[in-house]
């Protein structure tokens, strides 16, 4: 059963196709990356994933089920693109809010919250409030309270955006350290090279649409094409190929 399967999935808001027939399968224990550039459709594809809004058209199951199915809501984690934490409470006063929605007993809040904040790197924030935090701290926050409730699908809108370049290699190390322990992770990115590092498929989505759908070993193995190639090419972006081109010529 996969985590997650999309069939001829369409998405319109008013004259707008956001996700367009739109069919793709993430394997279980996957790192899967879900590139496009801004408004190529990856957020509202992920809304629906969580059943946030409806598809108008098309079939959508998360571990076999219905998105609005709580059993398995339950099995997913979900970091979203750009989050609104209330400003005035600290990392671990934030992370407990969150154990409590999810029902779970204090003892196990406080231990798990502690382990949570080690694991992300915010275990000296202490009496920092979120509103001194950086982005790349908040991204840290944004995935501590995914990882609370150790769910096996993580939903990443836009994880590496802001990041500066230690905290990215935090943040990959964290996911692969995800995959390691059989976790399947689906992230939204147009992160390229962060793509092309750590994910094991890639879906490149034009409008709405997937326009490539493969492993990425079998892009980077020929040692001809790397993932901004492939990129460029299957969005057919003339100018910034031809500028990759003489980039390359004049190495
Ligand atoms: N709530 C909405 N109302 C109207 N248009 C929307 C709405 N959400 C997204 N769109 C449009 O749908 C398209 C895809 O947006 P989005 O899924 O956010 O793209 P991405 O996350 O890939 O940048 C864009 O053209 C965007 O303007
Ligand atoms: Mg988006």
């Amino acid at each position: 059963m996969h985590p997650i399967e999309l069939e001829n999935i369409r998405k319109s808001f008013n004259n707008v196709h956001a996700v367009n027939n739109l069919s793709l399968k993430v394997t279980g224990g996957e790192i899967f990356g879900f590139l496009g550039t801004n408004g190529a459709g990856k957020t509202t594809t992920i809304k629906m994933l969580l059943g946030l809004i409806k598809p108008d058209d098309g079939k959508l199951s998360l571990f076999g089920k219905d998105a609005h199915d709580i059993s398995t809501k339950k099995r997913i984690g979900f970091m979203p693109e750009t989050a609104y934490y209330y400003p005035f409470l600290k990392a671990h006063e934030l992370i407990a809010f969150y154990g409590e929605l999810c029902g779970m007993d204090k003892k196990t809040i406080k231990t798990r919250t502690e382990e949570l904040l080690v694991e992300v790197g915010l275990e000296n924030t202490g009496k920092k409030t979120l509103k001194t935090f950086s982005k790349g701290m908040l991204q840290r926050v944004g995935i501590a309270q995914a990882l609370l409730h150790d769910p096996d699908l993580f939903i990443l809108d836009e994880p590496f955006t802001g990041l500066d370049p230690l905290a990215k290699i935090h943040f990959r190390d964290l996911i692969l350290k995800l995959k390691k322990r059989g976790k399947t992770v689906f992230f939204s990115s147009h992160e390229l090279s962060e793509a092309e590092l750590i994910c094991d498929r890639v879906a490149i989505l034009k409008e709405g649409s997937s326009v490539y759908d493969g492993p990425v070993t079998e892009i980077a193995g020929d040692g001809k094409s790397n993932l901004e190639r492939i990129f460029l090419h299957v969005l057919k972006d003339k100018k910034s190929e031809d500028i990759n081109k003489q980039m390359e010529a004049g190495k």
